[in-house]
């Protein structure tokens, strides 16, 4: 295994002709790396929540394409077209929410459409990394942006983690969050703590530890009180996919939060890259939204919680209506108060 610093920045790193993933499942108790070779073992590594969250995954994604196609070469020389689609279709059945998975994979068969018979791996590399490396440059524009919104200082509230882990660096709405600390507008980040996957007690808070941010923890239920107590400026989230109206799916919660929010004059942004608005649903009635295995709910820790006999279930995102969102925040731009005249100007601008 290389010596990869375990930082949140380093989450996807290509060395050597393999792609190295921080194994989320891990942290923070342990940081370790996995190494992958096939297309096959990406899919499974986004399906096994090894990286999460929508933008890792379209770039982690485009990796497994590069992996899958010089598979494909070495096995079928200038057959290796026709070889990958079975891996491509594994990546797309990974999962099903985060549109960035179909956006990269998309973006990644657009360049497969041009290339001749000869060995592909070296131009889809080329194309990953510019993924990887625009998505992180996007991060930062939304995150000037985003930081450019809030009248500090106050305190803030995220859900999930939409951090350097959940992209390919520097975070969605924690790059916002980073950027308005570093400009003295946020003074403390409550982060939820995401039941079951524990996405803001595990990686929200040890990101925002690597980075010196004042974290403090919060059962998802403690939010509402904590919103009627007053001291909270925004809600600041990341996005699986936005819908051409402005509606927002992201982690089961989101959408309680948000109308605790505009009770309580709470403020709501949402953070993305255009690369997660999908203009092809009209509203978010027509986003497919992921469920997982009710295990998931019944244990914590690898140990069965809900009574013997007892089913769950387990959606793990849900839409936010368009109207209960303040700011969309892209690297295109900011939308203030979002509807689907605003997400088309934006899109074709
Ligand atoms: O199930 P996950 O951990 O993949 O869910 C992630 C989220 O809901 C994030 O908020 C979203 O993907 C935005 S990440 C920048």
């Amino acid at each position: 295994m290389p010596d990869i610093p375990p930082h949140a920045d380093n989450a996807i790193v290509w060395r050597d002709g393999r792609l190295y993933l921080l194994d989320q499942r891990l942290l923070p108790l342990k940081t370790g790396f996995i190494g992958l070779d096939t297309g096959e073992e990406v899919a499974d590594a986004i399906r096994d929540m090894v990286v999460r969250g929508a933008p890792a995954i379209g770039v982690t994604a485009a990796y497994g394409v590069v992996l899958a196609a010089r598979n494909a070469w070495q096995a079928r020389g200038p057959g290796w077209r026709k070889a990958l689609e079975p891996d491509l279709a594994r990546l797309a059945a990974a999962r099903p929410t985060a549109v960035n998975l179909f956006w990269a994979l998309e973006r990644m068969r657009g360049l497969m459409a041009e290339l001749g018979a000869g060995d592909p791996t070296a131009r889809l590399l080329t194309e990953a990394q510019a993924i990887h490396q625009e998505d992180i440059a996007a991060n930062r524009r939304m995150g000037e942006l985003g930081a450019a919104l809030i009248e500090g200082p106050t305190s803030v509230i995220t859900h999930c983690n939409a951090g350097a882990l959940a992209t390919g660096g520097y975070g969605t709405a924690l790059g916002v969050i980073r950027s308005a600390f570093a400009a003295g507008k946020i003074d403390r980040v409550y982060a939820d703590e995401t039941r079951p996957w524990l996405q803001g007690s595990r990686l929200t808070a040890w990101e925002l530890g690597q980075d010196d941010i004042p974290a403090t923890l919060l059962i998802d239920g403690a939010a509402a009180s904590l919103m009627a107590r007053g001291g909270i400026g925004w809600i600041i989230v990341g996005s699986d996919r936005i819908a051409a109206n402005g509606d927002v799916a992201n982690k089961i919660g989101t959408y309680g939060l948000a109308l605790c929010a505009r009770h309580h004059g709470v403020k709501v942004m949402v953070a993305a890259p255009t690369s997660t608005i999908d203009m092809t649903r009209a509203t978010g009635a027509d986003i497919p939204i992921e469920e997982r295995d009710p295990a998931e709910v019944l244990c914590c820790g690898g140990n069965r919680m809900g009574a013997p006999g007892a089913g769950a279930w387990n959606p793990v995102f849900d839409l936010t209506p368009a109207g209960l969102v303040d700011a969309i925040v892209t690297e295109k731009g900011v939308i203030l108060q979002p509807d689907a005249k605003k997400l088309a100007n934006l899109m074709t601008g």
